[in-house]
């Protein structure tokens, strides 16, 4: 056997076979109960920020067989082949650069090299430019008013990601307001439209390939409502592109000064850090999005240098494997306890399963064990209120990433204690559950019948495992560094599981079926044997409602 699948079953083993002293490994309370330093040894550290993973089952052999595990798949040696810009995404044969993206000028670490850096650098000089004239009103609409709107026009990782950003560290003094339109459906526009004066919207149009067929579809159609609006001539002078397709943004009618590129090394999951962040600069200011990239690059230095058991990327990358692989768990949490972070579990939708959800290894043999899981979540307290019934009492546990802000951004106090209690609770309940001997104290004096009715419905079986990270305060340095966070245990997974998590072929095959059904919906008519029996009795009778 090699050393991988040593250290595979070492990890497999470490989850499966009794302690020593006779215990379960899936067993929290107990390791809590065994060792009262336990926080303090499974919690770490990044600059200000907190990893805990103390209520997760990892113990010390755990931990040992899992360090093992990413010391003998090479991820440290695959993390600096990604700063160093090798072809780590080998299906695209592309680099793998976004830390690249926020690495300051005259960085070697995680540059990219001299020729991707002055690229960057040279577009987030224009960026810095644009973003000034906009603000500054040197650059006004065909009008002459000011700006006051940006649309961004964008799907998957070209609006996930200025979306979430752009809640989350949202500016109340900013002269601008962005709106975002992903979806096709144009009920998504018809809702933005009556919100927006077109002499003073600006237009992003923001795809990567400057193909996807949603985005440009959207694209036309706001450019035909600035030219309705505008006059024909006008609507160019209201829209800027963002792209790595020079060519198509012009063949669009994009002037090449409104031309925002960065390069294909850039998964578009990745991408909120390039030219795809314009929306935010012009929406938070220039030196928020800068503090955000350079909370990103603390957490790239991090990653690049800290060893890997104290580095918390690898770390939540050990534990997913944990849960994954060990445990069985094929579903994750997320609940961040701040409302302005209300999009960070759609983002990590995307990133994490875009990614992951992958079934061949590296060099196309079938993957012999699970990969990416199901992520979902929604903010704390809410929740509660709605799936987290399932979390504590289905018979699957769901591992849970609990993200909270120690300071709020307002002044009402109480409010926050509230939250963070309820935070606080969750976390604790999934730990500790509620056995039969406390449900029947706490239904003391209850009618006897009713007690034995209820017991069974009321018990919570606790050592539910969930992961803690604590933020001191929500901001554009901290927001980066929790992002490039969750970056990097992207990366680290893929390296662990030997899968490519860099690409997404996956999204490919339901575009290509989209076309011939188009054409027919277009047609108004069925094409016969096309299609399996059900998406053609769904086309007739779509065809049929619509009076086709
Ligand atoms: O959904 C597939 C995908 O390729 C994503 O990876 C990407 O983020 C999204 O489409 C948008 O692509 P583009 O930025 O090229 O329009």
């Amino acid at each position: 056997m090699d050393d991988v699948t040593d250290a595979w079953n070492a990890v497999l083993d470490a989850g499966r076979l009794p302690r020593a002293d006779g215990s379960d490994p899936r067993g929290i309370r107990t390791l809590f109960a065994a060792d009262p330093a336990r926080f303090e040894r499974f919690s770490f550290r990044a600059d200000n920020l907190l990893l805990d993973l103390s209520k997760t089952a990892i113990d010390d052999r755990a931990m040992a067989a899992l360090l093992e595990l990413a010391r003998v798949t090479g991820v440290a040696a695959r993390r600096d082949a990604m700063a160093a810009g090798e072809h780590v995404n080998v299906t695209e044969h592309r680099r793998a650069l976004h830390m690249a993206l926020r690495a300051p000028a005259g960085a070697t670490r995680g540059s990219g090299g001299a020729a991707v850096a002055a690229e960057i650098h040279s577009t987030l000089s224009r960026m810095h430019a644009f973003t000034q004239a906009v603000h500054g009103g040197a650059l006004r609409g065909a009008t002459g008013q000011r700006f006051t709107h940006i649309l961004n026009i964008g799907i998957g990782g070209s609006d996930l990601g200025p979306v979430m950003a752009g809640r989350a560290l949202v500016n109340p003094a900013s002269p601008m307001a962005a709106l975002h339109l992903g979806n096709v459906d144009g009920h998504g526009w018809r809702a933005l439209l009556s919100t927006l004066d077109p002499a003073r919207t600006l237009v992003l149009v923001a795809s990567k390939t400057f193909t996807t067929q949603e985005t440009m579809a959207n694209a036309h159609l706001v450019k035909g409502w600035l030219a309705e609006t505008l006059g024909e001539g006008h609507a160019a002078s209201h829209m800027a592109a963002l792209s790595t397709n020079i060519a198509a943004c012009a063949e669009f009618g994009i002037p090449s000064e409104r031309v925002f590129p960065f390069g294909d090394y850039v998964g578009g999951r990745f991408s909120m850090w390039s030219a795809i962040g314009l929306s935010l600069a012009l929406a938070l200011g220039w030196d928020a999005f800068e503090r955000m990239l350079e909370g990103a690059r603390a957490m790239d230095l991090h990653f690049l240098k800290a060893p890997l058991g104290a580095n918390l990327p690898v770390l939540l990358a050990l534990v997913e494997v944990w849960h994954v692989n060990a445990m069985g768990l094929n579903r994750r949490a997320v609940l961040p306890y701040d409302e302005r972070l209300r999009r960070l579990p759609a983002h990590l939708q995307q990133l994490e399963m875009e990614s992951l959800g992958k079934r061949v290894t590296l060099g196309g043999a079938p993957v012999t064990h699970a990969t990416g899981p199901v992520v979902f979540g929604e903010p704390g307290s809410s929740a509660q209120h709605s799936f987290m019934q399932l979390v504590h009492q289905s018979p699957e546990p769901v591992p849970v990433d609990f993200i909270l802000v120690a300071r709020p951004d307002h002044p009402w106090v109480e409010n926050h204690r509230i939250l963070l209690a309820h935070g606080l609770a969750q976390a604790e309940g999934l730990l500790a559950g509620r056995d039969e001997a406390a449900v029947r104290a706490e239904m003391t004096g209850a009618d006897p019948a009713r007690i034995e009715r209820l017991l069974p419905h009321r018990i919570f079986p606790g050592d539910r495992p969930s992961t803690t990270i604590l933020l001191p305060r929500l901001g554009p340095f901290t927001f980066g560094q929790l992002i490039a966070l969750y970056e990097h245990k992207v990366a680290v997974l893929g390296t662990l599981w030997d899968i490519n998590p860099f690409d997404q072929w996956g999204v490919e095959l339901g575009k290509a079926l989209a076309d011939p059904l188009l054409a027919e919906l277009t047609r108004g008519e069925a094409a016969a044997s096309q299609h399996d029996a059900s998406t053609e009795g769904l086309l007739r009778e779509i065809l049929r409602l619509r009076g086709d």
